[in-house]
């Protein structure tokens, strides 16, 4: 086309005036304008590759081909910790406490880890409790982990230690070699680093409810999830971590717009397509707060809204705290965005909307009016279907005497299309100022046959919900009963 649309072109102009030349005029006109286009789409073609052809050297370590599709063989796994003494009849997940076994026994160069305080050994309670020897057992491998003997860099983010919080853990892994920074989130948001999450040699991840606490292997219920080999979602993963690594650096603010190298190109309008184990999936990770979220990173609070909003059947909630206010805000602030969106759905669209709550003796008192009046969002004939219960994890007697512990701490949402596994509690502070995360799986699309994460995590919720653990919030509960007396005399 090039070479006829300059031939043309000159013999036209060579050969001048007449019937012929201007035909061929016309001709090279057209070939012309041919050869254009041709070249544009061409550089367009180029254009769309050249970012993922970057992302697919092998030293990025990424896997992502085209678009934003990972071939990382993703093997996902649903962890818990079951408080001692608790029974379910039906089977529950693997250990978290296994799971950061296996996680630290896999690292072969980086271990990130991003936490809210650590008190893996038991000092802080004075109580000799013999369950806290899992969380001494993580803490002994992380020593050695972190010891220059192995060729592993452990770096942990925490939320600056304030007040009376123990910081033994945190300087005996200093001394043996791990580098610490604290994140002062009171000075920079006014809220906490409340995320947990670990990501090992970028490409195995843990996320979850459990703190880095002995009583969140034992004596607190958690949920998480651990994902092997999937440097895809380890990498965008480690974008969260660089911000707080950034934050915890002496004299760093947050910077009004974060560097391209925090952005990040999966979120909830262009999820990562993946496979975990052999599933095809989409799944991103979203973040908290607003102002610690990088370009393309979808705030927590907008992936918590959508995924109420897609819901067509049911959506099952299952949180520690559920508070529609600010609660740490003076003077008080109502903050009713996720509660807007519960009777938004039950109403619009008949969706079946179950909170399992946490209920202890610490529990905020202001919690149970509202829940109470989410609960009264019933109605059968208008096909209003919300309803509440209350989780409690008994004590034994011995196991009363130790501090903020036997409580359901569970941080997901669970909807007949996806899964969401979060580290925040459901009021608003943790959504505006307190650092956390979330990781959304979607898996509607698929054909397999296997069981989905979805299913999986919808199984422990109907197994909580429908164990003897949890009872139904009326207008007449006795909440001070409830939450704060022996039940289960046999544990
Ligand atoms: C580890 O570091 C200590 C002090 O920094 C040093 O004395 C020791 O030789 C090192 N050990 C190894 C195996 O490099
Ligand atoms: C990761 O994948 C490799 C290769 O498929 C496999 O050998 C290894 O066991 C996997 N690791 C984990 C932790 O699943
Ligand atoms: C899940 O994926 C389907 C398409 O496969 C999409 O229609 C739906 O909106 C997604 N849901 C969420 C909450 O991302
Ligand atoms: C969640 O809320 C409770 C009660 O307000 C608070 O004690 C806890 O620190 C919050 N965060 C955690 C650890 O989940
Ligand atoms: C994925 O496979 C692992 C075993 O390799 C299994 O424990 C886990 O439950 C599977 N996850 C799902 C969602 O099926
Ligand atoms: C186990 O099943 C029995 C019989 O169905 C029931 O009475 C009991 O409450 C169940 N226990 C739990 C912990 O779910």
């Amino acid at each position: 086309y090039f070479f006829a649309c300059t031939f043309s072109l000159l013999v036209a102009l060579l050969t001048s005036v007449g019937g012929p030349a201007v035909q061929l005029y016309k001709w090279g006109l057209f070939t012309c304008l041919t050869t254009l286009l041709l070249a544009v789409m061409y550089l367009q073609s180029m254009y769309m590759h050249l970012p993922t052809s970057v992302l697919d050297s092998p030293t990025h370590g990424f896997s992502v081909s085209r678009h934003n599709s990972c071939t990382d063989p993703c093997r996902i796994v649903l962890v818990e910790s079951i408080p001692e003494g608790m029974e379910f009849n039906c089977s529950t997940n693997p250990s978290i406490f296994q799971s950061w076994l296996n996680l630290i026994g896999e690292a072969r160069s980086s271990l990130d880890i991003a936490s809210f305080y650590w008190t893996l050994s038991n000092k802080d309670t004075h109580s000799d409790d013999p369950t806290a020897y899992q969380g001494e057992r993580i803490l002994k491998e992380l020593i050695q982990l972190s010891s220059n003997e192995t060729a592993v860099s452990v770096r942990i983010a925490v939320n600056t230690p304030q007040g009376s919080q123990p910081v033994e853990d945190l300087n005996i892994l200093m001394q043996a070699g791990a580098d610490v920074r604290k994140v002062n989130m009171r000075d920079l948001t006014t809220g906490v680093l409340h995320t947990k999450f670990w990501i090992v040699d970028k490409k195995h991840i843990y996320i979850g409810s459990a703190n880095m606490d002995w009583r969140s292997l034992t004596q607190v219920k958690e949920l998480g999830v651990v994902v092997y080999n999937c440097s895809c979602l380890a990498a965008d993963l480690e974008k969260i971590f660089e911000a707080y690594w950034y934050l915890g650096q002496e004299g760093n603010t947050i910077p009004s717009h974060w560097p391209a190298s925090y952005a990040t190109s999966y979120n909830k309008e262009t999820p990562l397509e993946l496979q975990f184990n052999g599933t095809s999936s989409t799944a991103y990770l979203s973040s908290s707060p607003p102002s610690l979220c990088a370009d393309g990173r979808t705030q927590d609070l907008q992936a918590i809204l959508s995924v109420i909003d897609d819901a067509r059947e049911f959506v099952y909630v299952a949180v520690m705290n559920y508070i529609p206010t600010l609660e740490y805000s003076h003077p008080k602030r109502y903050w009713s965005d996720i509660d807007n969106q519960l009777r938004r759905v039950a109403y619009e669209r008949s969706v079946r909307v179950r909170l399992l709550i946490s209920c202890w003796s610490h529990s905020q008192p202001s919690m149970f009016p509202f829940l109470r009046s989410l609960a009264a969002v019933q109605d059968r004939t208008s096909k209003l279907d919300i309803e509440v219960k209350l989780f409690v994890v008994p004590p034994t007697s011995s196991q009363k005497n130790i501090p903020y512990t036997r409580v359901n701490h569970n941080k997901y949402m669970v909807t007949d299309k996806v899964a969401y596994i979060g580290t925040s509690n459901w009021s608003g502070d943790y959504f505006v100022n307190t650092a956390g995360s979330a990781l959304v799986v979607n898996q509607t699309a698929t054909l397999s046959t296997e069981l989905t994460v979805q299913e999986q995590v919808q199984a422990v919720f109907e197994r909580d919900w429908d164990s003897p653990y949890s009872t139904s919030l009326t207008q007449h509960t006795d909440i001070k009963k409830l939450c704060t007396e022996i039940k289960y005399e046999k544990i």
